[in-house]
C-alpha cells in the first residue's frame, strides 16, 4: 500500500484572513462544503482572534455554528490566547491549533507576545482544551525567519516544541509564515524538533513566497513528515507579515504527491474546479499552477 500523506486544508482560515475579498458567512460555508466534497477531512475552518486585528475572521463563530457536522470532518479552530481558546471551545471546534511564535519581532506585531510568552500562554490554555476533551495542536510561526528580527537561532524552535510537548500538544506544525525556508533548513528543523520533542507528530506549513514551497514539502515528506498544510488555490497569507503570499496550493501539493505515488484522499480534478470557483467569488486570479496548467493524464 502506498504511503498516505494527510492534507490539512487551511484555505478557509489562512487563505481568507488576508484576501482583499470580503466573503459572506454563507460563501465561506459553501467553500468549506466544496472542500469536503473534494475529500478534505481536516481543515482550519476559522480563527478566534481579535476582530480588530483580523476583521476577515470576525464571523468565525457564525461559520462554526453553520457547519454541517454530519461527516467525519475535523474542523480546526486557530487561537493564540485564552479568550480565543475559550471562544473556540464554545464554538465546538473539533481541534484547536494554537499559534506559538519563534521570532520576537513578528511575535510582538502579530500577537503582542515574545516567543516565551507565547509558550507560557499555551501552558496556561492547554488545561482548558484538555478538560474540554478536544485535541490540541500547535503551529510554530516564523520558524525559519522573522520579517522584523531575521533568522531564528538554532534551538529556539526545538525549545518551543519541547514546551508544547510538555503542555500535552499532540502535533506540532513548523510554520514558514513568510516563505523563507529552503529544503535543507526544513530537514534541520525537523531533526531539531525530533531531538527536543520526540513524542509529537509533525506537520509542515509552508507559504510559497520565494518559490521554494513545493520543494520544502518534498523535503519534509522525504524526512518522514506525514501531515501537510495547504490552501486551495494557493491563496492567503498573514496580515502581519510584509508582502505575505499564500500557502502552497492544495492542488499543486496533491498533484506532486500523487504523481510520486503517495495517497492523499483528495480528488485532484474537483480541487482544481474548487480553486477556479474560489477565484470567481474572490474576484481575482489565484497563484495555483494546476489551475493554469490543467490535469495531466499521462
Ligand atoms: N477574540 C476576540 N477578541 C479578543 C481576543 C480574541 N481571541 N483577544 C483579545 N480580544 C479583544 C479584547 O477583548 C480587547 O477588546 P476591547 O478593546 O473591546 O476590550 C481587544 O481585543 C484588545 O485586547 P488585548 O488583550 O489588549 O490585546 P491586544 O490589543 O494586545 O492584541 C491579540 C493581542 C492577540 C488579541 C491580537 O494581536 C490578535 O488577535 N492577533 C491575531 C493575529 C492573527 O490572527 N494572525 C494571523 C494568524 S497567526
Ligand atoms: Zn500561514
Amino acid at each position: 500500500m502506498s504511503r498516505r500523506i494527510d492534507i490539512v486544508e487551511v484555505g478557509p482560515r489562512d487563505g481568507l484572513q488576508n484576501d482583499p475579498a470580503n466573503l459572506t458567512t454563507s460563501q465561506k460555508l459553501e467553500f468549506i462544503e466544496r472542500l469536503i466534497e473534494c475529500g478534505v477531512t481536516r481543515m482550519e475552518s476559522g480563527s478566534f482572534v481579535s476582530p480588530r486585528a483580523v476583521p476577515k475572521m470576525a464571523d468565525s463563530a457564525e461559520v462554526f455554528a453553520g457547519l454541517n457536522r454530519s461527516g467525519a470532518v475535523r474542523h480546526i479552530a486557530l487561537a493564540l490566547n485564552e479568550k480565543g481558546v475559550r471562544r473556540a471551545i464554545d464554538a465546538k471546534a473539533d481541534e484547536i491549533n494554537f499559534v506559538l511564535v519563534a521570532g520576537e519581532g513578528f511575535g510582538q506585531k502579530n500577537q503582542g507576545m515574545s516567543p516565551q510568552e507565547s509558550a507560557d500562554m499555551l501552558a496556561q490554555c492547554a488545561p482548558l482544551v484538555h478538560e474540554a476533551g478536544i485535541p490540541l495542536s500547535a503551529t510554530i510561526s516564523v520558524a525559519f525567519g522573522d520579517p522584523y528580527t531575521g533568522d531564528i537561532a538554532k534551538g529556539v524552535v526545538g525549545g518551543l516544541a519541547a514546551q508544547a510537548q510538555r503542555a500535552g500538544v499532540g502535533e506540532v506544525g513548523i510554520g514558514d509564515t513568510i516563505g523563507v525556508a529552503d529544503p535543507w533548513l526544513v530537514e534541520d528543523r525537523i531533526e531539531e524538533i525530533r531531538l527536543h520533542a520526540p513524542d509529537v507528530f509533525l506537520r509542515v506549513h509552508f507559504h510559497d513566497t520565494r518559490n521554494t514551497g513545493l520543494a520544502n514539502v518534498a523535503a519534509a515528506v522525504k524526512a518522514g513528515v506525514d501531515v501537510v498544510d495547504a490552501s486551495c488555490g494557493g491563496i492567503g497569507g498573514c496580515p502581519f507579515a510584509p508582502a505575505a503570499t499564500g500557502n502552497v496550493a492544495t492542488e499543486d501539493v496533491v498533484y506532486m504527491l500523487e504523481r510520486a505515488g503517495f495517497e492523499t484522499g483528495i480528488e485532484l480534478s474537483k480541487m482544481i474546479d474548487t480553486a477556479k470557483w474560489l477565484s470567481g467569488i474572490l474576484g481575482h486570479d489565484i497563484p495555483s499552477s494546476l489551475v493554469r496548467a490543467g490535469m495531466y493524464d499521462g
